[in-house]
């Protein structure tokens, strides 16, 4: 009989050096972000906190907020219009849009309004929630679709607008959020291309208190003894010395697993694109694999932790600006509430 143990070992790395039907190619990418920003200065006139303090332990110095004339949808329209336009796709052969976001503007899902408006009459679209993991859990989820057969075409958007639940008298975490929004266009490919390397998703609800957002228990009379609760969450909570502790733990052990099961090296990536949380978080998991600082990505001061946004954000901005090109190796990392993290390996095949 075979034990647990390794039925469980040859399914995680199976995971990492899977074998599939297609192959999954990352051709297009959009990012938008509102017009609003807040220096940490101007943060400085609300709560007591100062520029240096926040720099210094964050390396954050403004964020962009949503203001009363733009919404997060809207965000996620030009995201994922702009990868749309990068990829050269009419809208209507888009097989799927995923939205990964934990604070839509309609709790019942954004994705099919962005399908909408883009005009991808033929796609399924929904929302996935893993808060700011939720690009990466996305871009796996999206492309299992992909490398099975199912689909050839995805959207996948990652956005966020933690503004609407923070508590802005909270100098410990008003400081580092802010909102905006990424997308990503995959495509399908021979299973020789596979641009999906590797990747591994963990979760641990057991620690999942040091970052939520709770629903608020307030009941209402209903009729005769019967009483409902009110939809209403709280704003964010966070023990910040818990969640920096779990991700320099966590990330670095899953970024060798994944590396390791690939048989790749660090010093064979090209980029290290992690979500933008704390520039001492993305120093403390490049100096554990001896990764040079121009390999570490990083935007996090422009705009703060943008939770599912960062990673899409910064991967568009680089590809933008010419830093990634076509056939790079990046390796990246989501980590936030759940408790959830994630790896991914991928190379870029879109535009350079
Ligand atoms: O997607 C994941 C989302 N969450 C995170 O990424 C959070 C990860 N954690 C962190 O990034 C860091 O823990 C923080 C940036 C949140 C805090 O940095 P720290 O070095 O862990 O600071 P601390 O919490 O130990 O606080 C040090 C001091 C405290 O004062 P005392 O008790 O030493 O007098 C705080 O009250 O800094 C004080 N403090 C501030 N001072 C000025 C906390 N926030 C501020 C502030 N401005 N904004």
């Amino acid at each position: 009989m075979v034990a647990e143990d390794s039925i469980q070992a040859n399914f995680f790395s199976l995971t990492a050096n899977f074998k599939t039907l297609f192959g999954v190619s990352l051709v297009g990418s959009g990012s938008a972000i509102p017009a609003q920003k807040i220096t940490n200065d101007q943060l400085a006139a609300r709560v007591e906190t100062n520029d240096e303090w926040v720099k210094t332990r964050t390396g954050i110095r403004e964020r962009r907020i949503i203001g009363p004339d733009d919404s997060l949808s809207n965000l996620c329209f030009q995201a994922a219009k702009a990868a749309l336009e990068m990829a050269d796709w009419e809208a209507n052969t888009v097989d799927m849009v995923l939205v990964a976001t934990s604070t839509p503007d309609d709790l019942f899902g954004i994705a099919p309004k962005i399908q909408a408006q883009l005009g991808a009459i033929n796609a399924v679209a929904f929302d996935l929630t893993a808060a700011c993991s939720g690009f990466l859990f996305a871009l796996v989820t999206s492309s299992q679709y992909l490398q099975n057969g199912a689909f050839r075409r995805a959207i996948i958007i990652g956005a966020d607008q933690l503004s609407s639940w923070m508590n802005w008298d909270d100098r410990s975490s008003c400081v580092l959020f802010g909102d905006g929004a990424g997308a990503v266009a995959i495509e399908a490919t021979g299973s020789d291309q596979n641009a999906l390397i590797g990747f591994k998703l963990k979760s641990d609800g057991a620690r999942g208190e040091c970052l939520s957002v709770p629903q608020e228990k307030d009941y209402v009379n209903l009729v005769g003894p019967f009483k409902n609760q009110i939809g209403r969450f709280s704003n964010i909570q966070m023990n910040g010395q818990e969640v920096y502790k779990f991700a320099v733990r966590e990330v670095p052990l899953l970024l060798k697993d994944v590396l390791r099961d690939c048989g790749i090296s660090a010093d064979s990536l090209d980029w290290l694109l992690l979500h933008q949380a704390n520039q001492r978080i993305l120093n403390a998991v490049a100096d554990r694999f001896s990764i040079p600082k121009s390999k570490v990505l990083s935007n996090l001061e422009n705009y703060g932790n943008t939770s599912a946004a960062t990673i899409p954000i910064m991967l568009d901005e680089a590809v933008r600006d010419g830093r990634i090109k076509s056939g790079d190796l990046i390796a990246s990392s989501g980590f936030g509430a759940g408790l959830s993290w994630g790896v991914a390996l991928f190379r870029w095949h879109g535009k350079s």
